[in-house]
Parts: C-alpha cells; structure tokens; sequence
C-alpha cells in the first residue's frame, strides 16, 4: 500500500476510464486527484466513484485491504490542473481519443511539472512518437492503455516513446502491479500496440468465415465465448501450443505445416460493409436489440461476469 510520503496520482479527464483509473489507484493506498475541464464531469464522477465502491463492498470485490470510507477519503476534484499536478508523482491522463487535445494537454502538463513524475497516456491507438513529440519532459512521458473495464480486466500496455527513459517504464510497471493491475511492456511502439492487433486478427477471420457462409454469426460467438475463450483466461496461445503437445518444439514439428496450410487459405481484409454487416447486426440485434436499455443490461452483464471471473483467478494462483 502507498504511504502519505508518496505524491499523489493526478488523473486529467473524469470520464468513464479516468473514474476507474482513480478507484484502482485508491484501492492500492494512493491519493488520488481527478481533474477536468468540465467541473460537471469532476462533480459526477466523485458521484459515480462513491456509487460504485459501495456496490463493490456489497458484492464483495472491493479491491485493496481498505475499506470503502479510507479509499473515498484518498480521492478529491481539482479544478485547476496547475494545483492538481503540484508534486504529484505519476499523472494518468484520460482525455477523449483525439491527437490534438491530448498533444494540447501534454504541452500544457510539459511546461509546469517536473523533472521526477511520469506522464502517462490512457490512448488507445495514438502512438507515443505522435503523441509526445517535442515535449521537454519525453523521457518521463509513456503510455499506459488500460483495457475496459479496467477495474475487472487487469491487463495494461505500456508502449514508450523511443526516447522514454527505461526508469520511466519501470516504474510505471511497479505502479501498475501494486495497484493489482497486469503491466505488459510492448518494446517497440506499433499501430494497434499488441490487444488491438490480435483483437483485430480474430475481427477479421470471424469475418470472412461469415462472410463465405461457414458458420453463423451466433455459432462463431459461441467458437470463442465456449471454445477458446474458456482457456485463454488462464493461458495465451503460445502457452497453448506448449501445452497442447510435449512442449512447444513438439508442437511445431507437429503443426506447423498444417498451420501454414490453414493460414494461406485467409482472404484479404475485410470491408466490414454490405450485406454482411446486414447479416450480422441482424444476428447480433436478435440477441441483445440495439437500443440504450438493452444494451446497457448486457453489459452489466458482462461486468457482473468478468467481476467473478477475476475472483476466480485471484483464488487461483499459477503453480
Ligand atoms: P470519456 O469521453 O468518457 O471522458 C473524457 C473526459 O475528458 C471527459 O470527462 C471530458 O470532460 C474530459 N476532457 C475533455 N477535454 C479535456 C481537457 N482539455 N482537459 C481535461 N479534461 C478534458 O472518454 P473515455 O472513454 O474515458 O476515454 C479516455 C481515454 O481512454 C481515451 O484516450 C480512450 O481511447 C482511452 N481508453 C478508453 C477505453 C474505453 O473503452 N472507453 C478503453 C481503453 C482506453
């Protein structure tokens, strides 16, 4: 857990991922400061933050060893960025995916911090050479991508600028791990970083075996929600390989022609248009109707199932 002599976290943009970046740093002990440009959003996301432990403490899943009252206690608003970032120790900015405003905010953050904190990026997508150029501070700078909800999803993408200081990812990943969260280090910056990039590989033959009329849209869903997806909450895919034969040497000899067999029959990328994505909004709309309610239920859903599935694998530890 922090202690009082640390500085506090900074968090610059109260929407949706900042409020659960303040209640994971809360939960490991840290103060926590949460700032924006719309003091509505500052005043909401207290709100919603105070909201959402209570519900955690009754379900439960509550992270940290503090209580409810002692993790609120750590979290104010702060109006105004030059008092939020005085001495603070690591700022997690979470302004909407646009390269502008987050290149506009790290200019303004360049020029009144100091040489010790870290200034760290929730994007997405935006790469650390766009997003960090020119900044004074670049070695303190990287960015963290959270995963959503970040809360009950631990993994986080640290990608450095090629100028970030290897001090600054270190530290960034001991920050992560003692907040519980799961810091990966991608070396190299690359467009989608790397969860986007398997994401979209599976987007994109899920696709086209729709599209050529192989399974249903439903029965591909259920291929990983029933299939591959039960073990990879566990285990990767190269853990995969290693298991799935006497180790991963064995596997290849084994597989590897087969595999490439298979992989040079994938088609070009899909247009994700036309009378598939017809198809597909049908099959998906039949499920869960497109409309606010539906969708919310669904993804509370979601949650309430991926909140379980973290208490399930916090009891169980790698042998
Ligand atoms: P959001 O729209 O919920 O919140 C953005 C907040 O930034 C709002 O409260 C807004 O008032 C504030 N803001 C806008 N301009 C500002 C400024 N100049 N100074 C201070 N605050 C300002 O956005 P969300 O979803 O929280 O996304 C934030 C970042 O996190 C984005 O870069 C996004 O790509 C990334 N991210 C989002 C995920 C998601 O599923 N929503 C998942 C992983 C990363």
């Amino acid at each position: 857990m922090a202690t009082s002599a640390v500085g506090a976290v900074v968090i610059v943009g109260s929407g949706l991922i900042g409020r659960s970046w303040a209640m994971l740093f809360a939960s490991g002990g840290f103060k926590v400061k949460l700032y924006d440009i719309e003091q509505q959003q500052i005043t909401n996301a207290l709100e919603n933050i105070r909201k959402e432990m209570k519900l955690l403490e009754q379900s439960g899943s509550l992270k940290g060893t503090l209580s409810v009252g002692q993790q609120l206690s750590l979290i104010s608003g702060c109006s105004n960025i030059a008092e939020a970032v005085e001495g603070a120790m690591h700022i997690q900015e979470c302004v909407p995916e646009n390269l502008e405003l987050k290149r506009k905010i790290f200019a303004q953050l360049d020029r009144i911090v100091d040489d010790r904190v870290i200034l760290s990026s929730s994007s997405s997508c935006l790469l650390p050479s766009k997003l960090f150029a020119g900044l004074t501070h670049m070695k303190q700078c990287i960015v963290a991508h959270p995963v959503n909800p970040p809360y009950y999803i631990p993994l986080v993408e640290l990608i450095p600028h090629p100028e970030t200081a290897l001090t600054t990812v270190d530290r960034t990943h001991a920050l992560m791990k003692s907040i519980g969260q799961s810091p990966v280090r991608v070396l190299k910056e690359i467009d989608g970083f790397v969860l986007n990039r398997l994401q979209y590989a599976i987007i994109s033959e899920a696709w086209r075996l729709v599209e050529e009329g192989i399974v249903s849209p439903g029965d591909l869903d259920l291929v990983m929600a029933d299939g591959l997806g039960m073990r990879y909450a566990f285990i990767g895919p190269l853990e995969t390989m290693h298991l799935n034969a006497e180790g991963m040497l064995n596997y290849c000899d084994r597989y590897s022609e087969g595999m490439k067999r298979v992989l040079k029959t994938f088609g070009p990328i899909p247009e994700f248009s036309g009378a598939t994505v017809e198809k597909v909004n049908q099959a998906m709309c039949a499920k869960v109707p497109n409309d606010p309610g539906h969708l919310a239920a669904r993804r509370q859903w979601r949650d309430d199932c991926l909140m379980r599935l973290a208490q399930l694998k916090r009891q169980e530890q790698p042998q």
